[in-house]
């Protein structure tokens, strides 16, 4: 249904990747769909030299490389989508620019009919974060924003991450942006919120009664999360380095997969009755402490390897990249929930570059049964009466996006014998249609004013602060424990022998 209101959306960055891969394929997504209203026009702000010609080509080839639904070069629906898209040149710093913006937005306006006071802009922000502040200072001085109250046309202003490099900079970044705009008008993204499969952990839990029961320290064991990523830094050395996979993967994505997983129901799905029971359960995180950091994290950097037969070179070769530089590009953590839930069931945590293949997944390792009374096979012999591998239920977020229910099951035959087998549902077979990206479902949320998947303020302070207990602890090492990894393996050995051993003694407990 396509309730949005005719918008004009400006994305600041518009010469990036991001923007080329993943914003104009979402958008021309959209506007394929019908999702969006009639009317909705793009506009490019860059600091390149660009007539809006030479940019409409440019989302043409970008559209024709990285669309889902892939278009042929020259389609009547692509020369549609691209006459509805402009350009502006500009310099973030220089409030010319921004004026020049505005009247191009005006102008926009006038040619669709829309009253000057009625124009609604979704800005985004697909700029280095260096520049965030400065353009809402200068969207703010240039007279871009509407008043909050106003019911006639809203503005509003989605970030890209990284909200700051720490706690510190995160508030001081918070702070300067709501100078100038109401909380109603920011929409930190997140794009794994934004996932099908992402969204579907809360469906799972929340939509069905058989799990939620089992959903606690009486029943599971522990909950293992797994981002494993088969690309190295992709031509992004000079950003990556100065963040690192804590910084990069878990600050945001991972503990927002953590937040899904063990947070209590919310009591509707609002958008601060969700947001609120995710901060609640991010609070209840105690901060790793700086004599705890070597025993609750491993970190590892890669060397070179082969990943599906290319030859990957060592993280220290890539462009941008330090010689001497000690950023890690692998991380595995153990956390604790301190509430009524989760008390001494551990979390594990572990993200990595350049692994041996992509895989997200959520393992929830259930309790052992109390008594051993079956035998069971290992490796096609019986060897008798000995613990079953635990029942695991496992969340697929990609790729293959599914859900697996391993149990153990009699092999037929006159024994006793019993074989772990999975029952598995995947999205493909049972949907068969491919998931919307996430930026699709993000942007369109963000055009009908729906902030249940964005993030609020203090959901990013409090996933901070447990990130910044790991980066004091690092940086009070006198000698960086730093792990190699070759690349095109699931990561240092050292993360392996940690979290098995780790989980071998919360048993014997
Ligand atoms: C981004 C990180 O936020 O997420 C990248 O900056 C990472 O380093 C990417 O590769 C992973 O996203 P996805 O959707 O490919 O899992």
């Amino acid at each position: 249904m396509n309730k949005s209101k005719p918008t004009t959306i400006v994305i600041f960055g518009a010469s990036g990747d991001l923007t080329r891969r993943k914003l104009i394929p979402a958008l021309y997504q959209l506007v394929l769909e019908g999702l969006l209203a009639k009317g909705t026009r793009i506009v490019g702000f860059a600091r390149r030299e660009k007539s809006h010609e030479q940019f409409r080509v440019e989302i043409e080839e970008a559209l024709v490389e990285f669309a889902r639904s892939k278009p042929n070069a020259g389609a009547a629906e692509l020369k549609l989508f691209s006459s509805s898209c402009y350009y502006q040149t500009g310099s973030y710093d220089n409030s010319k620019s921004f004026h020049d913006l505005k009247e191009l937005l005006e102008k926009i306006d006038e040619e669709q009919g829309i009253p000057s006071d009625r124009g609604n802009r979704l800005f985004y922000l697909a700029t280095p974060p260096t520049v965030f502040s400065g353009v809402i200072a200068m969207l703010g001085q240039t007279g871009h924003i509407a008043d909050p109250n106003d019911e006639k046309r809203w503005t509003r202003v989605i970030i890209e991450k990284p909200f700051g490099r720490d706690l510190e900079t995160a508030c001081a970044l918070n702070k300067s942006i709501l100078s100038i705009l109401d909380e109603r008008q920011v929409y930190r993204i997140d794009h794994y919120l934004g996932k099908e499969t992402v969204q579907n952990i809360m469906a799972f839990r929340f939509g069905n009664s058989i799990f939620e029961p089992l959903w606690n320290r009486r029943y599971v064991s522990h909950v293992h999360i797994t981002v494993a990523e088969a690309v190295c830094v992709e031509g992004r050395g000079s950003y990556y380095d100065n963040s690192g996979a804590l910084r990069d993967m878990v600050q945001n994505h991972m503990l927002q997969l953590l937040a899904l997983v063990a947070m209590e129901p919310p009591a509707s799905f609002a958008p601060n009755a969700v947001r609120d029971e995710k901060v609640k359960l991010l609070s209840a995180i105690p901060p790793i402490k700086l004599n705890e950091v070597n025993e609750c994290s491993i970190r590892g950097q890669y060397a070179a390897g082969t990943i599906d037969g290319k030859l990957i070179p060592d993280y220290l070769r890539e462009n941008g990249v330090h010689p001497d530089s000690v950023t890690e590009t692998f991380v595995a953590l153990k956390l604790h929930v301190d509430n009524w839930r989760w008390a001494g069931v551990p979390f594990y945590l572990r993200t990595g570059k350049a692994l041996e293949e992509r895989l997200t997944e959520v393992n929830i390792e259930f309790r052992q049964p109390p008594l051993t009374l079956f035998s069971h096979i290992k490796n096609g012999d019986d060897i008798g009466r000995s613990r079953m591998k635990p029942n695991m239920l496992s969340l697929r977020v990609q790729p293959n996006e599914g859900i697996r229910l391993s149990i153990g099951m009699k092999v037929p035959g006159p024994k006793m014998i019993l074989e772990p087998e999975d029952l598995e549902f995947c999205y493909a077979d049972v949907f068969g249609v491919e998931s919307p990206g996430a930026y699709e479902r993000l942007i369109l949320d963000a055009i009908l004013g729906d902030t249940t998947l964005f993030i609020r303020q203090d959901e990013v302070e409090a996933a901070w602060r447990l990130v910044n207990g790991v980066l004091d602890g690092w940086a009070s090492e006198e000698v960086p424990h730093i792990h190699l990894y070759r690349a095109g393996t699931w990561g240092p050995y050292a993360a392996d022998e940690f979290i098995t051993n780790d989980i071998k003694k919360s048993k014997a407990l």
